[in-house]
């Protein structure tokens, strides 16, 4: 069944709207001089009266058609801003990297046939999807993104095309259905990880070998194409049985071109034209997906997206693309070094980190999809609560400058992060000064100042090209501390 996504309709037109016009706000560099006042007006005349004016808008404005139904289409995850993924499957029960092991043997101390034999000890009896859901919510994570078949084969769905699968296991049960149900039920928007690298699959690759061998797949075979079709008829079941999915997030690692992307693309958008899909089928997808970094610069069509170690300093200062160049992007990244559940990773990030990157990620434009790996019983573990708590309070006071956010108009800076939303500016605060902070480069007049926290006014003097504000001696959260500027 195919749930209708028509009463959510309306309200993503408001967000499109709301959206494209504080991008629209911006100006290259060498224009940016002030902001346009007539998006101001325009984006108060919105407020009172959308849907009607954003369809009238779209619809009198023919040569963007094209862009404004992209638009609509990825409305949703541009508000977001920050989601959960879920890396869950047999592969927690040893804690050890999802699927890996058997792809590169040795690191994780299991052999590839201890690995196939995970699935019949997998039973998480007590597994309760609204557990993910209330942590997420928790954190104010906005989307999940589950692992509904990872590079090992193994369904955590009942598909009728493989025995290798959850309801073949003593479990017995379709966990994908039961977390897309609960997620519909508390209108939590779920996506789909699907790994094209299938390493059960005997169209994928020679299963006689160990899969070390031919992990990569071997198109050159003729079931190549029986795999392809494989593919097809999971993705048809993904789509048709288990209501909206909001984005089918592929997992392509290496030779991408070989799955034939446009032909997924194409029945994605088919069985769901709202679904999202990201980059790693070898076509370009609706946005691109950073991974374990975030980019240092906000990301523009067409210009590859360099990590986190790279030295070229020249992006750093890049500045702010037209909302045209913008390219829309989304790091992952896990809270320890591992995707899968592992109790003897104790690599955790810090609150502070974790919070700190959603503001990073934030101001260049970005979605930040925060891993979580279950552990076997389909608990989160104490740790990573910890952490999604801890985001969730400094979200609960800060979430206005995160949320429905577009990239900020001042990139670049090492004390501070901005964010932008209709007339407010946000200005994250990393290095709290000890009693101004001077920002230069606004494009605009600013009409007020207050700390987001506890709406304390601020006192500010802003003369051409310089901004300065006077700050309280301590900062209002440890964390991040956010001014909200008003801006004419
Ligand atoms: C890498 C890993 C995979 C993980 C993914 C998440 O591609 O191969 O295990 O699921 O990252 O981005």
């Amino acid at each position: 069944m195919v749930r209708l996504t028509c009463p959510k309709t309306l309200r993503y037109f408001k967000d499109v709207y709301l959206t494209a016009l504080t991008l629209h706000s911006y100006r290259s560099p060498d224009m940016s001089a002030q902001v346009d006042r007539r998006f101001f007006l325009r984006s108060s005349l919105a407020a009172a009266s959308l849907p009607l004016v954003a369809r009238l808008a779209l619809a009198a404005d023919s040569s963007h058609q094209q862009s404004a139904y992209e638009d609509q289409r990825t409305a949703w995850f541009r508000a977001a801003k920050f989601g959960m993924f879920i890396h869950w499957g047999p592969y927690s029960v040893a804690s050890v990297e999802a699927s890996w092991p058997i792809m590169r043997p040795g690191q994780w101390g299991v052999t590839e046939t201890e690995y196939r034999a995970l699935p019949a000890r997998f039973n998480p009896v007590h597994f309760d999807p609204d557990h993910f859901i209330d942590m997420a919510r928790t954190a104010g994570q906005k989307y999940m993104v589950f692992t509904t078949k990872h590079h090992d084969g193994f369904c955590m769905f009942d598909s009728d095309y493989t025995s290798y699968k959850i309801t073949n296991m003593p479990y017995g049960k379709d966990i994908v259905k039961q977390l897309a149900d609960a997620c519909f039920r508390r209108s939590m928007p779920l996506g789909f990880y699907y790994s094209p690298p299938d390493m059960h699959h005997p169209g994928f690759r020679d299963t006689s070998r160990a899969a070390s061998e031919n992990w990569n797949g071997q198109p050159e075979r003729p079931e190549w194409s029986s795999y392809l079709q494989y593919m097809q008829l999971q993705l048809t079941e993904l789509l048709t049985r288990y209501g909206d999915v909001r984005d089918i997030w592929f997992d392509g690692l290496n030779h991408q071109e070989k799955y034939d992307g446009r032909r997924f693309l194409d029945l994605i958008h088919r069985l769901q034209p709202a679904t999202l899909v990201n980059d790693r089928i070898g076509v370009p997808g609706d946005y691109v997906t950073p991974e374990q970094f975030i980019p240092r610069a906000i990301p523009t069509k067409g210009v590859e997206v360099r990590g986190a170690d790279d030295s070229v300093q020249k992006d750093f200062h890049a500045g702010v693309p037209s909302p045209a160049d913008f390219q829309l992007w989304e790091t992952c990244m896990t809270i320890n070094d591992t995707w899968a559940y592992n109790a003897h990773d104790h690599h955790f990030k810090s609150s502070r980190d974790l919070i700190r990157g959603l503001v990073e990620v934030a101001s260049r434009g970005g979605n930040f999809l925060l891993n979580v790996g279950p552990q076997p019983d389909g608990m989160i573990q104490p740790e990573f609560q910890e952490r999604l708590r801890a985001i969730g309070d400094w979200i609960t006071i800060n979430g206005d400058s995160i949320y429905e956010t577009s990239y900020g108009p001042v990139q670049g800076q090492s004390a501070y992060r901005t964010t932008a939303k209709g007339s407010e500016l946000y200005v994250h605060i990393f290095d709290w000064p000890s009693n101004s902070l001077t920002i230069t480069g606004l494009p605009a007049k600013v009409l007020s100042a207050r700390l987001l926290a506890n709406n304390q006014p601020l006192r500010f003097e802003q003369t051409a090209g310089t901004l300065s504000i006077t700050l309280p001696p301590q900062p209002p959260d440890a964390n991040v501390s956010v001014v909200a500027f008003r801006m004419l």
